[in-house]
């Protein structure tokens, strides 16, 4: 992965830092997309050390700001000209329904809009660096069905249901991504890391973060969480292979509905019109 580029989203915890150090071992520059300073500056440092790699670089952006996206994306372009792997690894799982700053409820937000909104504003930078991949961490959690006036969860929100239908909208997106990114040199896949233990359901309170903190007692650790994305990120088996979903280094099916060409060219156009990304033709 030398003279590589690699972004990695919430590289400061979880899957996503292992991700970042291991690209960084692999002699990758990994610029590092975190929300808070501190923990970013905390996590930068710990794997230039255990890598010994010098080309980490921290970058702040809040994912669930469109602005922020938007600047983040201005700010990469001033420093790198260049960018191979774009990994969108940060997400969130909430216990209640909250808005962000552009009025959009903020699991479908940052779980699903901003990697849509991250890698359409990276695409020419990516288009100068192909071959290039865009690697999105989904779940095995989907649901059976996109119902469009349920994507905001406006009436009734779910926490499970909320999490469940921004992954399946997530998988939908990369495959039509893929669809209209064929033969431009830019392949991008999704995966399910397994079920890790990492800091996903933190702001869970009460019997549910004592239940679940049994459960993740069986959780893998995020060494093992973060090995499809390595994989994705810097294998050359997967060289051109694109709109795929992966788990534990293979291929696998995710949900039926995923491959429904219709529901994902209309999510499609329901992203594009949330993030104002109308006028971006892939
Ligand atoms: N753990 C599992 O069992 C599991 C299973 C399936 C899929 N996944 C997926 O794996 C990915 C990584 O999650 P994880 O399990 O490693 O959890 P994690 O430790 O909580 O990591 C999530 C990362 O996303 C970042 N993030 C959250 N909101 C953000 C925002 N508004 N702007 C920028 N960054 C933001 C977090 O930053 P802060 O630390 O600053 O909040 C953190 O770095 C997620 O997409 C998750 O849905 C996890």
């Amino acid at each position: 992965m030398k003279e590589k580029i690699c972004v990695v989203t919430g590289a400061n915890s979880g899957i996503g830092k292992i991700t970042a150090l291991e690209l960084a071992k692999l002699g990758a520059t990994v610029v590092m997309l975190c929300l808070d300073e501190g923990q970013g500056e905390e996590a930068r440092s710990e794997i230039k050390t255990e890598s010994g790699n010098e080309s980490i670089d921290l970058m702040l952006a809040d994912l669930s700001s469109q602005q922020s996206i938007r600047q983040f994306v201005l700010d990469y372009q001033k420093k790198y000209d260049k960018l191979h792997v774009l990994i969108n690894n940060a997400g969130v799982n909430l216990t209640k329904r909250y808005e962000t700053v552009d009025g959009i409820e903020r699991v479908f937000a940052i779980n699903t809009l901003a990697p849509f909104l991250l890698s359409n504003l990276l695409l020419n930078t990516l288009k100068k660096s192909i071959p290039a991949r865009i690697i999105n961490v989904a779940s095995s959690v989907q649901t059976t069905s996109i119902n469009f006036d349920k994507l905001q969860s406006k009436k009734y929100f779910r926490s499970w249901k909320a999490y469940s239908r921004s992954k399946t909208a997530l998988i939908l997106i990369t495959y039509e991504f893929a669809r209209r990114l064929s033969g431009s040199g830019i392949t991008i896949n999704c995966l399910h890391p397994g079920f890790t233990k990492t800091n996903i359901t933190h702001n869970y309170k009460g019997i549910i973060k004592f239940f679940t903190k049994i459960i993740f007692g069986f959780a893998q650790s995020p060494e093992e969480g973060a090995v499809t994305s390595i994989y994705l990120a810097s294998s050359p088996e997967v060289e051109g292979v694109s709109g795929k979903y992966f788990i534990n280094k293979k291929e696998a099916n995710s949900k039926d509905i995923t491959y429904d060409t219709s529901v994902a060219k209309k999510l499609w156009d329901v992203c594009a019109n949330l993030t104002k990304l109308n006028h971006i033709n892939t």
